[in-house]
């Protein structure tokens, strides 16, 4: 049976559906991520000390343009750059600049490419030379928060199984959870039901189902949890100014567990292999 989701392509997002897609949904998804993933790896060979995230944003734009790709942020509820670079206390949403990067630090690079109307949202960190010790360990916790996230996301799970992972891995290793930024579904739009908190209890929210497909996305800071955004409307940053990290992977709920649509062709997607 096709559903409403594959027969005409999805319109808005319908408040509490969680659109269920079938195989031609996870094919397209596959396609789009895959291109956000090949983008990804190849900005790792060009982050250094002296590169501006401007310069970033414009390879990330081409890469776009060169594979018939239209980058999802791009004039996205006035935002006008193609990737979010947030680096050391900035948690998301960071807006390139021409500041060059300098030794040391810690950055956050979020793609979202739309390939045949589908979208591939996917971020990682990357290091800016050596980094220090403790910058490291923020990333290793982060990326195993997520991967303690995907472990949860299987078929008879529910999405606060997928939090409730994630904060207790982060907080473990005496690390803490944003709680003002969410994954979300995404298919053929941008943010779409479920919301996946990176926090919560076990057993709580919608039951996973496959042929869900949605982000994960858990930001970890190294202080407290608390976020502001600046005067530029976008630039979510820690209150306590302590570093934060960030990584996302789609994801498709399968009849055995998930797939991940965004991961690395280069197989760099983790914390040390990403430094260039
Ligand atoms: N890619 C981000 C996400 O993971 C959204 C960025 S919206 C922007 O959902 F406008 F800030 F770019
Ligand atoms: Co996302
Ligand atoms: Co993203």
């Amino acid at each position: 049976m096709v559903n409403y989701v594959e027969a005409k392509g999805k319109a808005r997002r319908t408040a509490g559906i969680i659109p269920l897609h079938g195989e031609a949904g996870f094919a397209s998804m596959r396609k789009a991520s895959r291109l956000t993933a090949e983008a990804l790896d190849l900005l790792t060979d060009h982050v250094r000390p002296g590169v501006t995230t401007a310069a970033l944003d414009k390879l990330a734009y081409d890469f776009a343009r060169a594979h018939d790709a239209v980058p999802a942020t791009l004039f996205y509820k006035g935002y006008r750059h193609s990737i979010c670079t947030s680096i050391n206390h900035v948690v998301c949403h960071g807006i390139p600049d021409e500041r060059p990067l300098r030794e040391g630090d810690i950055v956050n690079i979020d793609l979202t490419l739309i390939v045949d109307g589908w979208y591939g949202d996917s971020s990682r960190m990357y290091a800016v030379g050596e980094i220090s010790r403790k910058a490291e360990r923020l990333i290793e916790v982060t990326y195993e928060s997520l991967e303690a996230g995907l472990a949860a996301a299987k078929p008879g799970n529910t999405t606060g199984d997928i939090g409730a992972a994630i904060q207790q891995h982060a907080e473990a290793e005496r690390t803490s959870v944003v709680r003002d930024f969410v994954g979300h579904g995404l298919g053929q739009l941008f943010h779409d039901e479920p919301n996946i908190m990176h926090f919560g209890t076990p057993g709580t929210g919608p039951e996973l189902k496959p042929g869900m497909i949605f982000t994960i996305e858990p930001m970890i800071n190294l202080g407290r949890p608390h976020v502001k955004i600046l005067s530029d409307g976008w630039t979510a940053v820690t209150r306590d100014r302590t570093l934060s990290a960030q990584c996302e992977h789609s994801i498709g709920i399968t009849e055995t567990g998930h797939e991940i649509f965004t991961a690395s062709p280069r197989g760099i997607f983790n914390s040390l292999a990403a430094r260039p």
